[in-house]
């Protein structure tokens, strides 16, 4: 099926873009992710306004992984269907990711970063999707076996068949993070993007990953910056129905949410209210304000809240006032 969706001519206007490390390639400062609401068990219709939004307002760069639905796999299904229905021809102003290593498939093979997950993975994702290639191919996880030697050579083997045109690690630990870092450069296919999760209420990258990630000249990109809705208004007067915390998935667990998270995001929602901005704003500006940061992605389950998302590009500069109220503010034993 095509629908005669156009894509908006103004996009480029109204995002901003950041050079992610080294390289010459530009992220948009938000990425859209699609972990969660873009699967089998959820509105297709749904998740493709939020991705022809995303794509009518500069977000070029969309986050996959294998394993991403529910039903694993589903979310890449869905995006390549998506790309073919509305965005003909649009392929070549789209960064568009995926990762292999966490489970995925039946047996010792389905869920781990052997070479032999790897290798299976990307020609299973490139199907699911429909793509030639990803633009940026990741190792979703040091698995704390696989020497980082053989996850590392899987990548950069991967980039020699022309399957990725750039590789990244998510979540490694600093120390398997020097050891990809040095082998991948070694290999002349630098590590192009380091992604973690980063966000005001998960801060452990300021202590060594996003300065390590840096300096060797890889972009950085924050995953959950919302907490996964935490750092939004929307939990402040209880769980509401239809939301990640009240979904029998487990994503997010009630138990997470907590009487100190929320009394913390109410004192955050006031900062934020001062600043003009609704606090799931504010939490977007606070990642993006430091430069190391190439791009922030955010989830959606909605039109709406990518629209009061983007606002945030608007407001991303904090007083040292307000950053050491906020500080104080996460920092205090409630
Ligand atoms: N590398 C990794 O291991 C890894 C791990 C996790 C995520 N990621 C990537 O990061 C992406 C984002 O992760 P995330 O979904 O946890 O990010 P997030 O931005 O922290 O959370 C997104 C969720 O917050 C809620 N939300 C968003 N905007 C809102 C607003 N304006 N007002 C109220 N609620 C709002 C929505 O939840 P509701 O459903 O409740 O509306 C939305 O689904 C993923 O899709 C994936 O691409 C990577």
């Amino acid at each position: 099926m095509n629908t005669d969706y156009q894509p908006d001519g103004q996009r480029y206007e109204r995002m901003s873009y950041r050079r992610c490390g080294r390289s010459g390639l530009m992220l948009p400062a938000l990425s859209l992710g699609l972990w969660q609401n873009f699967g089998s068990v959820d509105n297709y219709h749904t998740a493709t306004d939020m991705i022809r939004y995303a794509f009518d307002h500069g977000i070029t760069h969309f986050d996959l992984a294998n394993n991403y639905g529910p039903l694993p796999g589903s979310a890449e299904e869905n995006f390549g269907r998506i790309l073919r229905e509305n965005f003909c021809g649009y392929r070549d102003e789209m960064i568009v990711s995926s990762k292999a290593g966490h489970e995925m498939w039946a047996g010792p093979y389905g869920g781990n970063s052997s070479r032999k997950n790897l290798m299976a993975s990307i020609d299973q994702s490139l199907k699911r999707t429909g793509l030639g290639y990803f633009d940026i191919f990741y190792s979703h996880r040091y698995d704390g076996v696989t020497p980082v030697e053989e996850t590392m050579q899987a990548l950069i083997d991967i980039i020699r068949q022309g399957k990725a045109l750039y590789v990244g690690i998510s979540k490694y630990p600093p120390e398997q993070a020097r050891i990809a870092y040095r082998i991948l450069a070694e290999a002349h296919v630098p590590c192009l993007v380091s992604q973690y999760r980063y966000s005001m209420f998960e801060r452990t990258v300021e202590e060594e990953t996003l300065a390590l990630a840096t300096a060797v000249g890889s972009g950085f990109v924050a995953f959950s910056p919302l907490a996964q809705g935490l750092l939004t208004d929307k939990y402040l007067n209880g769980i509401p129905e239809g939301s990640r915390a009240a979904r029998p998935t487990g994503f997010l667990q009630r138990s997470q949410v907590t009487p100190e998270k929320i009394e913390k995001a109410r004192r955050l929602n006031s900062i934020a209210l001062r600043r003009g901005q609704t606090l799931a704003q504010m939490a977007l500006a606070w990642v993006l304000k430091d430069e190391r940061v190439t791009s922030v992605i955010i989830g959606a389950s909605s039109v709406g809240q990518l629209e009061d998302n983007l606002k945030a590009l608007g407001g991303l500069s904090f007083t040292a006032e307000e950053l050491e109220e906020i500080d104080c503010i996460l920092n205090s034993a409630l």
